[in-house]
């Protein structure tokens, strides 16, 4: 059977109110990382995966994402012919190279309910989920080309993984699973935001999963956890218990821009990115 993933569902529904008042009229996920909407970052990682069908889960206020993933023949016809006309290629490529889907999200109840509404995008096939949130920058291959080629070895979900502080472990969902491959773990459990003296470990899910299709079916019966919210991080234990779910700790380094400091910390860096393009 084909092994390749070619969907990715992004979530992106969420009101971003950590950004407040950036994000009052402007999704959190068109927030600029130097000159690039933090989703693009993503779209992009999703592409080099060869997960070129891209699912949106989106929410109200959200349509200026719709509208970047678009032609803006207005724009482009300004710009025709002048030295202007190459800031526009990247996005020209995806728009060349990818397919958007969208569907709502009308109530805000957890991610792992964001995804189960990504459903009638997905359909039965394993597929990738980005969170924008977190910008991920692969060593090498991107983060989602470096868990599909998990994902194709051993036919199961897949989780990105991180070490972070012990002081930090309760913003995540933490895994405690044992070695099977240099940086693959078999999870055994996995808590959503645990106190710190609950926490199994201090390997922390980060924004990036595989997802074989019959998690939509778990979701489907998993009760809402933590904040009373439906987390796929208990959909995903679930499956663990039932199947095998993997954890990768995956070769780069990823910022959260879901939070103010670490949005500066990759504007930074793409910075200095940006300007030894520009030499
Ligand atoms: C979500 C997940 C959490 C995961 C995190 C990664 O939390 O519920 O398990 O560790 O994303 O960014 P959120 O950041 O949406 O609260």
């Amino acid at each position: 059977m084909d092994r390749k993933i070619r969907k990715v569902v992004f979530p992106v529904a969420g009101l971003g109110t950590r950004f407040l008042p950036a994000t009052k009229a402007n999704p959190k996920e068109m927030l600029p990382v130097v000159d690039k909407p933090l989703i693009q970052y993503g779209v992009e990682e999703a592409m080099e995966a060869g997960m070129n069908n891209i699912g949106i889960v989106t929410g109200r206020g959200k349509r200026a994402l719709a509208d970047h993933f678009d032609v803006s023949y207005e724009l482009e016809h300004q710009i025709s012919g002048s030295s202007k006309e190459g800031l526009l290629a990247d996005i020209r490529t995806i728009l060349d190279e990818c397919t958007f889907s969208y569907t709502r999200q009308s109530e805000m109840k957890g991610l792992g309910h964001a995804i189960l509404t990504g459903e009638t995008l997905i359909g039965r096939e394993p597929f990738g989920v980005i969170l924008a949130d977190d910008l991920c920058v692969g060593e090498g291959d991107g983060v989602l080309t470096q868990m599909a080629r998990i994902y194709a070895k051993y036919r199961c979900s897949v989780v990105a993984i991180e070490e972070v502080p012990p002081e930090e472990v309760h913003k995540y969902g933490v895994i405690e699973g044992s070695e099977l491959e240099d940086g693959v773990y078999v999870i055994s459990k996995m808590v959503e935001k645990p106190k710190p003296d609950d926490a199994p470990s201090n390997l922390a899910i980060i924004g990036r999963y595989i997802l074989t299709p019959d998690i939509f079916d778990v979701i489907r019966n998993t009760p809402p956890g933590r904040n009373g919210e439906i987390q796929i991080t208990d959909a995903l234990q679930i499956q663990a218990e039932r199947n095998m779910v993997l954890a990768y700790r995956f070769k780069g380094r990823r910022f959260d821009c879901g939070s103010v400091g670490g949005f500066v910390e990759a504007t930074n860096y793409f910075y200095e990115r940006w300007k030894e393009a520009q030499e």
